[in-house]
């Protein structure tokens, strides 16, 4: 048996067709389940930011998240493959025409993700306050919660909708399937053979 924590959000779509064209057009989450079994391999639909937690804690053989994801709750997972779908950048952003004062002795951060914003930061010895928030991150600097947003991108228009502008690009992410490491080393055959099965999907897309 092999469990597979599959990403609920913004790339569950693109991972769930990869899974239905090695699985099966029935390849889908009824009735808000959150367990899926196939044959030898059983499915777990979690939280995007879950996926690594699963795998590290071997709950999950193998999962699927974003690098965003894998670079902000650093897990000792293994990462397996880039499936090149999910794309999206981790950027920089603030207000048009008003910009970042780096001038300032410390400079307010709003973000989800605290540890990339603080790594990203510290490598440039810039002191920053960075505010954890959960969603609607866009929203900070309008209101003057934050000077700046360190965010998700994928089409630009939710900061462009805001007048926004990303100052830099932090990161740029992809969904990767990750494994975790007993689990890699017990059921090595098995999990290659999906892997090279998924690789060559991937390479179809
Ligand atoms: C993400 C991100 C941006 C938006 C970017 O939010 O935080 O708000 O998507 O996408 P775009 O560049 O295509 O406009 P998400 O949809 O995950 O919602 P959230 O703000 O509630 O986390």
């Amino acid at each position: 048996m092999i469990t597979i924590a599959l990403p609920k959000g913004r790339i569950a779509d693109e991972v769930l067709n990869i899974f239905s064209s090695i699985f099966g057009d029935e390849f889908c989450f009824l009735d808000r389940k959150l367990i899926l079994q196939k044959g030898d391999f059983r499915f777990l639909l979690v939280r995007n930011q879950d996926v690594p937690i699963y795998v590290a804690y071997q709950a999950a053989d193998l999962g699927v998240v974003g690098l965003d994801v894998l670079e902000e709750n650093k897990l000792d997972i293994i990462r397996l493959l880039d499936l090149k779908i999910g794309k999206c950048k981790v950027v920089l952003g603030s207000k048009l025409n008003v910009g970042i004062d780096y001038n300032k002795p410390q400079i307010r951060i709003a973000t989800k993700m605290p540890n990339i914003t603080r790594d990203f930061f510290s490598k440039r010895a810039v002191a920053t306050d960075i505010i954890k928030l959960y969603g609607s991150i866009e929203l900070a600097p309008l209101v003057g919660l934050a000077d700046a947003i360190v965010d998700i991108v994928e089409t630009g228009n939710t900061m462009k909708q805001h007048n926004l502008k990303v100052d830099e690009v932090i990161l740029e992410s992809s969904a990767y399937l990750i494994a975790n490491h007993n689990s890699f080393y017990a059921k090595k055959t098995n999990i290659l053979d999906l892997y090279k099965k998924i690789e060559i999907i991937r390479d179809n897309l």
